[in-house]
Parts: C-alpha cells; structure tokens; sequence
C-alpha cells in the first residue's frame, strides 16, 4: 500500500492507511489526536472538524472540515491541523479563540468546543473583513447541548473586537493570526515548503464500491468507486473496509476549474464537478452569470458541509431534493461526462448530458458504469445581468436541513416580456423535475414591473400550473398535500424575492 505523504500538525508523516478510510479515524485511532471527537459521524455536529491547509493556486488556504467525512487521500500533500497543533504556538497554552472562550464561560463539558474552536480559527484565517454575522456563519454546523449559544455568541464578538484589522491579503494575514498565536508556527512552515510547489498530487484508483445504480452501457467497463467531498458517501458507508482506494475527484485538479468555455457558437461556464459548494457560490464569474445566487449559498447544509461538498457529488447523489441540482436545472445546465480511466486526459473524448436527462429514475441515472462527472455547463448570455434567478427551499431548520420541497427559477425580462423561463421542482417526484406547464405560462407573457396586478395574477397561475401538474408521495419530511402547497407558496416566493419594490407581495397576500 502506498504511503500519503501530509504535515500533520509540525511533522510531515508518511500514513500506511487506505485513502478512502474516514481521516478522522486515523487522526483519533492511529494518531491518537483526541482532541478531535467523534459525535454524530454524518456532518451533523462539528465536533470532529480539523482545519486543512493546502495550496490553491499561488497562495495557500486553510479551511475547516468535518473529518468523519473527509478520505484520508484527500490530505495528501496537504496540511493537517487539530487543537493539538494549535496550541503548539501559544505561550500560555491557549490561543485567543480559546482564550475567548474561557473568558466567557463558553465551554461547560468540553465535548463540542475544539470543533467551535478550529471552525473559527479557519474563520479568522479567511481573507474577509471579519463581523458576527460571519462568525455565527462559521459554526453554524457546530452544536453544543450542554453551554447554551449566548456564551458561545459572546466569545465570538470578543474574537470579532480583537480582529476586525486583520490584513486582507492571505498571505499577510495568516502570517498575522501567527504572530497573534491564533495559528501556529507550522503555518508558516507549510506556506515556505508549498511555494512553488504544483497543487496536491492527483490519485486516481478504481474499485467496485456502494454508488447509485447506472443505466449506461460503456462495455467491460470497471465499475468504479467514486468519492467528491464524501458528505453523502461517508454518511451511507460510515466504515468502509480496509484497503478502499475511491477515485478521489477533489484531488484532479482538471476537475476543480471554473471557467469559459466554447462549443461552437455557444459559450458556457464550465464549473468542474468537484468544485465545493463553498467555492462554487464565492466564485466571481458564477456570480457574474447568475446575479444574486450568493444570496442562497446558507440555505445548504452549514459552512463544514460546504467547504467539503461537490457540486458533482450534489448531482450524482441523485436525490430529488439536491438544492444544487436544482439550481442548475432551471439554469439549464448540461453535464460533461468522462470515462474515468481517462479522466485527467484533456483530449478525452466527452459525452454532454442536459441536466434532465440525466435522471432516469429514483436514483437511477444516465451514466454508464466507469463513467465519471467532469464538470457541469452553465449557459452564458449576452447580457448576463439580464438574468433573473430566484431558489427557495421548504425545509424544517434553517440551517444543517434537507428540503421536503425545493424549486428554483429563471428567466431573462426582453422587451417587456419573460423570456427563457425554467423552473425546476424538487422532492416532488422521485427525480428533480422541470415545471413545465408553469414555464408555459410565463414564457412570452408581459412583464410589467409597475402592473403589480398583472404580475400577482401571472404568479397565482404560475403556481396553480406547478402545483396541479405533480403527484408527490408522503413521507418523513410532508405529506403529499404538504408537498402541494408548497410548491404553489414557494412560486409566489419567487415572484415576490424577484419583483421586490412592485408592490406584488401586497397584492397576493392583501
Ligand atoms: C449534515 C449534512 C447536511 C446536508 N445538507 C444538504 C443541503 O442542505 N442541501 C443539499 O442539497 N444537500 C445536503 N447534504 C447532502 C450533501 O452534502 C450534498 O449532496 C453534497 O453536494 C454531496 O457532495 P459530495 O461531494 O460530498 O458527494 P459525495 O458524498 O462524495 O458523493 C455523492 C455520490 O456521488 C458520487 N459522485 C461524486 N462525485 C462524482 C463524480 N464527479 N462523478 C461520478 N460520481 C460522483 C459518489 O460516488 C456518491 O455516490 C447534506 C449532507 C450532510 C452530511
Ligand atoms: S462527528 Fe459529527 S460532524 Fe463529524
Ligand atoms: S460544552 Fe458540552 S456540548 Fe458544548
């Protein structure tokens, strides 16, 4: 077995266990690292987070991850940091974040804080003006069941007074959060040994593993065992068996781009399918073609999730209430689709997939076996601010909650009128749908921003359309009816998030 090679707090180690083992065995059982728990193993409850430190591009990122969900191989090359190593550096035995927390009475057992801890360590060490809105943000997949959140909310304000000057460049900063003792020395350690250095080797291996069922027919082809982030894999197989070796498509760095590109008069933007959903929702070109999509990025999972989760294995995993998936169907979306022997060949011949044909049945999919998701195609338009894009998620929580219904629209206003409308629905069948029948009835119609009756009146039939053309099933998340009457809500949601200042909130809820 090949050895991975990571920094694991100061000292590089050469690790002899398989790179699909959860990291956060090997960091409690074989490094004896306690201080990173194990609570819930299935991304819930934070208390396992280790801070990762790699190189992206030409600067080097530290972030924080659950590690019950995290393969083993995705540390190679990389840096490791647990409470343990971030104390190596502070003169007292506490680093400041810890220091806030003891000042303010935040940690009672103790079980939950080193999670609380490195999440807001990777929060200080993030290039952004620091306030508390982002604190609360970073450990909003943390949970403690025993303190109460108010201390915990205090300590954070005291880190949010010490820190608001921090340097925005990272390099800069993360060297300041070392001299402040939040970070530790081998921080800089890891920056001086990375420059220059090419990005995370690639692994790539195949073996038959507990994937979705495929309905394509690439021959003799192996089947293989494909880990993203591992934030649905690990859930379902928490203890794989000894020797798994996935094909790891967050350490290709083919598939972490995002980028145009061009298919004969057509431009897209490429957004490679193990982009986080982190990276996916910062990114300033998807920004840039999707106005106002940042605006849904906390309604997925927590910000651990996030900094771990694919855009591709959002896909793959098929659900019908994926929010990324429904996202990209009403974006209109097509999938590029590779065989993994091949995968890291730029001249690999690709297979194009619109996003709803890829789904065959209740996780039944249009992907042949030994076939892999390279990257995702979002349509490019003339004129992208003409773009109007709208996602709403009926779920229990705000936060660390999957949706009982989800539904996303957009469309572009030209002339006076709705133009290429797709809205996709999710959890209403066993696949992600598009709603076809409320397209109808938006596209072509006028859109008349100072008519709020005429909108109102759009909006309701829209939403009867929607509503009166799916079958929902009852289960633990609503019932059939439930799901009904969501989905006509959440069109007037739509419509009332996307034509704010009209005045059509007052006319369909008088
Ligand atoms: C606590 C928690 C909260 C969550 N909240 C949400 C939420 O709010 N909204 C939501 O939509 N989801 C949520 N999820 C589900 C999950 O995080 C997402 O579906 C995520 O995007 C999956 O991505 P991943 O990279 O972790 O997938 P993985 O677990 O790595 O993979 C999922 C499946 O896709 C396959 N796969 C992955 N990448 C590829 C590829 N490139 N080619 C072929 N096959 C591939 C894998 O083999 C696997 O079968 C949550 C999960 C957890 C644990
Ligand atoms: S053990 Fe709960 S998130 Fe990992
Ligand atoms: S201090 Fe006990 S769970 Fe948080």
């Amino acid at each position: 077995m090949a050895s991975l090679h990571v920094k694991i707090n100061n000292i590089w180690q050469d690790l002899r266990s398989s790179e699909g083992m959860p990291a956060l065995d090997v960091v409690r059982g074989e490094l004896g690292l306690t201080s990173t728990k194990e609570g819930c193993r299935e991304g819930d409850c934070g208390a396992c987070a280790v801070l990762v430190g790699e190189q992206v591009g030409d600067m080097v990122r530290y972030r924080a991850v659950p590690s019950c969900l995290l393969a083993l191989g995705e540390l190679r090359g990389k840096h490791l940091v647990t409470l343990e190593g971030l104390v190596e550096g502070a003169k007292d035995g506490l680093t400041p974040v810890m220091r806030a927390f003891l000042d303010e009475n935040a940690s009672q057992c103790g079980f939950c804080t080193p999670g609380f801890i490195i999440a807001l360590t990777s929060w200080l060490a993030e290039p952004q003006v620091p306030d508390l809105a982002g604190a609360l943000r970073a450990i909003d997949g943390n949970l403690c069941r025993c303190t109460g959140y108010g201390a915990i909310r205090r300590a954070a304000a005291r880190l949010v007074e010490r820190f608001k000057d921090l340097p925005l460049e990272s390099g800069a900063r993360l060297k300041t959060l070392v001299e402040a003792q939040v970070l530790p020395p081998s921080v800089l350690e890891f920056m001086a040994e990375s420059a220059g250095k090419p990005e995370a080797d690639s692994v790539s291996r195949k073996i038959s593993g507990n994937a979705p069922a495929r309905g394509g027919n690439a021959d003799n082809a192996v089947p293989v065992a494909v880990v993203g982030g591992g934030t649905d894999y690990y859930v379902r197989n928490p203890d794989p068996e000894e020797g798994f070796s996935p094909f790891l498509t967050r350490m290709l760095p083919e598939f972490g781009q995002i980028r145009y590109v061009s298919d004969r008069e057509d431009r897209w933007l490429e957004v490679g399918a193990a982009v986080t959903v982190r990276d996916f929702f910062s990114s300033h070109v998807v920004r840039h073609e999707v106005p106002g999509i940042e605006r849904f990025e906390t309604m997925f999972a927590s910000t651990l999730i996030r900094n771990l989760a694919t855009v591709g294995g959002n896909i793959v995993n098929a659900s019908p209430v994926a929010d990324i998936t429904s996202m990209l169907l009403a974006l209109g979306a097509r999938l590029v689709i590779v065989p993994e022997a091949d995968a890291g060949n730029k001249n690999t011949p690709l297979r194009l997939c619109p996003l709803e044909q890829f789904f065959l049945g209740y996780k039944k999919l249009n992907l042949g076996p030994g076939e892999v998701l390279k990257a995702v195609w979002i349509p490019v338009l003339a004129d992208p601010s003409s773009r109007k894009f709208s996602f709403e998620k009926a779920s229990k929580r705000r936060n660390l909650d999957i949706a009982a219904v989800n539904m996303a629209i957009s469309f572009r206003i030209d002339k006076g009128r709705f133009r290429d409308v797709r809205i996709s629905l999710g959890g209403v069948a066993p696949v992600p749908l598009l709603g076809i029948g409320a397209q109808e009835v938006l596209e072509g119609a006028p859109c008349d921003v100072s008519d709020k009756k005429s909108l109102a009146g759009l909006a309701k039939n829209a939403a009867r359309r929607a509503e009166s053309a799916i079958s929902p099933i009852s289960d633990v998340r609503g019932s059939s009816d439930y799901r009904r009457r969501m989905v006509h809500q959440l069109m007037l949601a739509h419509f009332i998030r996307l034509f704010e200042t009209s005045g059509v909130a007052e006319e369909l809820f008088p």
